[in-house]
């Protein structure tokens, strides 16, 4: 795992961007997981300064949603599908034909998940992970005790979590009980992982996931696992890091060939 800590929730976006901008510069087809919620929208946002610049183009790029709602209107404003357009497709000039979500209002929902883990294998697999965190350390939405091998499946939201994005409602029962999220197994499969957290309602979950032990209680801690994972974070949500002066000094230090170039 390496472990960016920065001075502002602006620059975690933008250094976090800057590895999928190297990314998408030198495989233009790349495969990218898109992950919604408000942690990454600083990444997006730094992206499609790119884009407008001329800078990057993602009109070949392929994406695969992290998770969505199950039994929202796909038109809903906050169905992960309408986020992605939104947010992701459409400021990045992505191919929405080239951008899959998983299909929460599917009749067959065992059936969908599995066309999504297929579609996802047929792709190459996923060159980059986008995450942000839940502060119950989820990510995706594989809740604690989420299995370690778990695929693309129907999950229960926990009450914590239909809690949290509440905000994104006009109240906490309009939330959907229950959602569609790649497992923790197929994020694993994804070449790269970049991670993202701002605030300090997240420094407990980013505490448990980079030095807790590896536990299904806290399903972001198997990343510890994962051979290729960043974790960039503000001052706030590594404010629990016990080791964050030498993430800090392993940051300063960082061999040139091993930096990317940073953007906007
Ligand atoms: C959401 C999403 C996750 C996200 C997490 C944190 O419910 N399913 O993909 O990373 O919870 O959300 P936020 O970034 O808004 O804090």
């Amino acid at each position: 795992m390496e472990i960016v800590i920065l001075p502002s929730s602006d620059e975690v976006g933008r250094v976090a961007a800057a590895q999928i901008a190297a990314l998408v510069a030198a495989e233009p087809e790349a495969v990218l997981g898109l992950a919604t919620g408000s942690s990454p929208l600083g990444i997006y946002a730094a992206l499609a300064r790119e884009v407008a610049a001329g800078r990057l183009d993602f009109g070949r790029a392929r994406g695969f949603a992290l998770d969505e709602y199950v039994g929202i209107p796909a038109d809903h404003p906050q169905s992960y599908a309408a986020v992605i357009r939104s947010e992701v497709v459409e400021p990045l000039r992505m191919n929405a034909a080239l951008v899959q979500v998983p299909d929460g209002r599917a009749r067959d929902i065992a059936e969908a998940c599995l066309s999504y883990e297929r579609a996802i294998v047929a792709a190459g697999g996923i060159d980059l992970q986008i995450l942000g965190i839940g502060a119950n350390g989820h990510i995706g939405f594989n809740e604690p005790t989420s299995s370690f091998a778990s695929r693309t499946r129907i999950k229960t939201l926990a009450e914590s979590t239909v809690i949290d994005n509440a905000r994104f409602f006009d109240s906490a029962d309009q939330v959907p009980t229950h959602c569609l999220t790649q497992g923790l197994g197929t994020i694993m499969e994804a070449r790269r992982v970049v991670l993202v957290a701002q605030g300090e309602q997240k420094a407990d979950a980013i505490a448990a996931a980079v030095e807790g032990p590896v536990s299904s209680m806290c399903p972001a801690s198997l990343l510890q696992h994962h051979e290729h994972a960043i974790i960039v974070i503000d001052e706030a949500a590594a404010a629990k890091l016990r080791l964050a002066d030498y993430y800090r000094y392993v940051y300063a230090n960082k061999p040139v060939w091993q930096r990317v170039p940073s953007i906007g």
